[in-house]
């Protein structure tokens, strides 16, 4: 008889494949994007960062999409400006996985700092960034849109070595 776990089995990270994203993932992504974020980014917002050559890995398991990153790189430091797993894959461990990932690949890249903003209120995003080291560095008042005539702060988080 086989046991029942407890728990979902740990994701197997190595059957997932990276590659840096092109416009041919955009339905994909957006799709992700939209069902994951209240104020998802736009298509051009990703046409950009694609133009402007911005660190841009996506991970896929098989076909599924299981999520991505957007990161602009500075001389030695990183602005990590979207990461994003999709909601049937969360709370799996893939957000650790992507962003561990990232501080790897900045690592070997000289970079020395990695800063971003997280809304107020996303106490995910902000319990993931503090559980790999970042920590709260300020705030930007009415940085996001709530709605027509509400405005969220964002906290600046930062990880430094
Ligand atoms: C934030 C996000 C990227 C986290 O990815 P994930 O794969 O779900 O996260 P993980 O499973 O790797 O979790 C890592 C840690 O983050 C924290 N965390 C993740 N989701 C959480 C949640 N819903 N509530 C509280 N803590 C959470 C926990 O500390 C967790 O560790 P634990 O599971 O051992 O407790 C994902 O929820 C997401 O894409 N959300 C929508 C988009 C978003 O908000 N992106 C960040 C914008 S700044």
């Amino acid at each position: 008889m086989r046991l029942k776990m407890p728990f979902p089995a740990p994701p197997d990270f190595a059957s997932a494949s990276t590659v840096q994203m092109t416009s041919q993932h955009l339905p994909q992504v957006l799709n992700v994007e939209q069902s994951a974020y209240s104020h998802p980014w736009t298509q051009g917002n990703f046409v950009d960062s694609i133009a402007s050559g911005y660190h841009m890995p996506v991970w896929f398991q098989g076909e599924h999409l299981l999520g991505y990153l957007v990161a602009m790189r500075g001389a030695d430091e990183l602005h990590l400006l979207n990461i994003t797993v999709a909601p049937g894959f969360q709370r799996r461990g893939w957000g650790g996985h992507m962003l561990r990932t990232l501080i790897d690949w900045s690592r070997e890249r000289g970079v020395h700092a990695i800063w971003l903003e997280v809304r107020a209120s996303n106490r995910a995003g902000m319990a993931l960034y503090q559980a790999h080291g970042f920590d709260l560095q300020g705030e930007r008042k009415n940085y996001y849109p709530v709605s027509s005539n509400q405005r969220e702060d964002a906290v600046v988080m930062g990880l430094q070595w």
